[in-house]
């Protein structure tokens, strides 16, 4: 994975999620539910390789509705990451 333009790259292990290789990477994420998919703070924007993550989650869908997620945002405590992808967000 790679965070940008923080220039860090990390590779994920198996049943990772978006937000759990950010910690190892030391890529900050906001987050305040625990990964529950409800407080929408862990939104990040995928660069490149979203078909690499896995697809919404069912509250990831109803939250993010609520919240305005865009096409090509994802909740990072939802997104399993099964291959190469990079992502961004506001704070970086
Ligand atoms: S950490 Fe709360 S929705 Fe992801």
């Amino acid at each position: 994975m790679t965070f940008t333009p923080l220039g860090r790259q990390e590779p994920a292990r198996t049943d990772e999620t978006l937000l759990d290789v950010a910690r190892r990477a030391s890529a900050p994420v906001g987050n305040s539910c625990g990964g529950i998919g409800v407080c929408a703070r862990c939104r990040v924007r995928i660069v490149a390789g979203s078909e690499n993550l896995t697809p919404p989650t069912e509250i990831e869908t109803r939250i993010g509705s609520q919240r305005g997620l865009s096409s090509d945002e994802r909740f990072a405590c939802q997104a399993i990451v099964l291959g190469d992808c990079e992502i961004t967000t506001t704070y970086w």
